[in-house]
């Protein structure tokens, strides 16, 4: 079905945080290769199709304006696009599920299912089906089995490849990769699309990046990687409680302890908690499996991952409650930053949500501001009562509030003048550094009451 142009088709089912990027990357890279994105979204398409695209992250808007309508197309026929292509990357989205069996744990296959089926009663070729979605050990099994349902002649070979990318950094991490899993069934066939897909890879990524497995191997270890970055994340968080306890300083622990090559130090930074559309979603489906194989103890180990970082969302709340006074009714808050993390709009199960949920809950008066965020912070908080407004610029967002949560470090925090934004505010003023991004030392001296995650508050009180 490839035409003549090109030496294959390349389709990719889901155009979202996933899709877009990593397929504007293989586009760039492989000029060879037709590659089409579609969508059921039409919004999302059209998004795609323009200068604003729907998510934003730094170095994408170049990327697709040098390939778009050459080897790259958005579009919402999805029919056409599963009938012409060689190769199907299925990237939908794969949530927690939130209804009947398995519920706030197990993923809602239900996307997955529903593309399965599409691309079943649409192929009269022989296809790749590779797995770019995060999904639960040994799904590629029950793919296969709605894939070769009924009378259809046509073979799927199924591959997992996995996506390590991670927001704010996706198109640096898709540019140069730490490594490419794939995993493939090992027949002669299984192993031959697992090359067709390598060949793609090897257009940018060198070799020994690439890394080959089970099918099974493959979808457990998208799991695991994170499962353990969010272990640490809680880890530390759990080490900053203690520091505030005993006057150590948990960013000089981190630092200690990163500096043995066994440990490392990423992923150390204690903060308000982990965030993302991931994390959460991928340990609780960790721990479903868990279950579901009665390793009870391994799903509770887990969980408590999950269970340290509600904990500690709600730790910071406490410490902004109890260094104002014990109560917040009336009080104007300055919240900076709301996406997850910085450099992306995404505030998909951002720690800010639950942070400003509760604070509205003490009746306290949110400005709220973050350079890409302010859309998604509105729809996000749309049902919640209490006294919000949303305002680029930080200075005006700082007029008049008793205090400022600074909870996503973009740089652009960190470079504010922080003696026009004291002189701004009511008096004691507090600040509270959920990200310990800022000059500690410096905010106290301007008459700031500040409050770090993990060392002792600087306070004038
Ligand atoms: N966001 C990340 O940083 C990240 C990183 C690695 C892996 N993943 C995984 O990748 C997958 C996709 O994540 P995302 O963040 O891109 O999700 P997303 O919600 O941004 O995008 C998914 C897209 O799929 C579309 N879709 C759903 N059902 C469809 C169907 N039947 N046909 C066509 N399109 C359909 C949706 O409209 C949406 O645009 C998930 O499994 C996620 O766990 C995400």
């Amino acid at each position: 079905m490839t035409s003549k142009k090109f030496k294959k088709n390349i389709l990719c089912i889901g155009a979202g945080y996933v899709g877009g990027p990593t397929m504007t990357i293989i586009a760039n890279k492989c000029p060879d290769y037709k590659v089409t994105v579609v969508d059921i979204s039409k919004e999302r398409i059209d998004a795609w199709n323009s200068d604003k695209l729907p998510i934003f992250e730094p170095g994408l808007l170049e990327r697709v304006l040098s390939v778009r309508g050459k080897n790259l197309f958005f579009s919402t026929e999805i029919d056409l696009g599963i009938n012409e292509a060689d190769i199907i990357f299925v990237s939908v989205n794969t949530p927690t599920k939130m209804f009947g069996e398995g519920a706030g744990k197990a993923v809602d296959l239900q996307f997955i299912e529903q593309t399965a089926r599409r691309i079943k009663n649409n192929s009269k070729t022989n296809k790749i089906v590779v797995e770019k979605s995060t999904l639960p050990v040994r799904a590629a099994e029950a793919l296969a089995t709605i894939l070769h349902s009924g009378d259809n002649s046509v073979e799927f070979e199924i591959l997992s490849n996995p996506e390590f990318m991670a927001e704010g950094t996706g198109v640096s991490d898709m540019e140069n990769p730490d490594r490419i899993l794939i995993g493939s069934r090992d027949t002669v066939s299984g192993l031959a699309a697992r090359d067709i897909l390598m060949d793609i890879y090897l257009h940018w990524v060198p070799k020994e990046r690439l890394i080959t497995t089970n099918l099974w191997s493959s979808e457990l270890s998208k799991l695991v990687a994170n499962a353990v970055l969010a272990q640490r994340i809680s880890s530390i968080n759990t080490i900053a409680s203690l520091c505030e306890a005993t006057e150590a300083d948990v960013t000089e622990v981190s630092r200690a302890i990163g500096m043995d090559s066994r440990i490392g130090s990423k992923f150390l930074n204690a903060g308000p908690g982990f965030g993302g559309s991931c994390f959460r979603k991928d340990i609780l489906n960790l721990v479903y499996l868990c279950e579901y194989y009665q390793l009870n103890e391994v799903a509770a180990f887990w969980e408590q991952v999950v269970s340290i970082n509600d904990y500690q969302m709600e730790r910071y709340v406490k410490r902004i409650l109890q260094a104002m006074f014990n109560t917040l009714v009336g009080k104007k808050m300055a919240v900076f930053g709301f996406a997850f993390k910085p450099d992306t709009g995404d505030t998909r199960d951002a720690p800010a949500i639950y942070i400003c949920k509760r604070l509205l809950e003490e009746k306290a008066c949110l400005k709220i501001t973050d350079p890409y965020a302010l859309d998604n912070a509105r729809n996000d908080l749309q049902s919640i009562e209490g006294k919000k407004e949303f305002i680029e610029d930080p200075y005006k967002a700082v007029e008049g509030v008793h205090a400022i949560a600074l909870i996503t470090e973009w740089s652009s925090y960190k470079k504010l003048d922080y003696r026009k934004i004291f002189e701004k505010m009511e008096k004691p003023a507090f600040i509270f550094d959920g990200r310990n991004c800022l000059d500690h030392q410096a905010l106290y001296k301007i008459g700031f009451n500040v409050y770090p995650v993990g060392k002792p508050e600087l306070s004038h009180l």
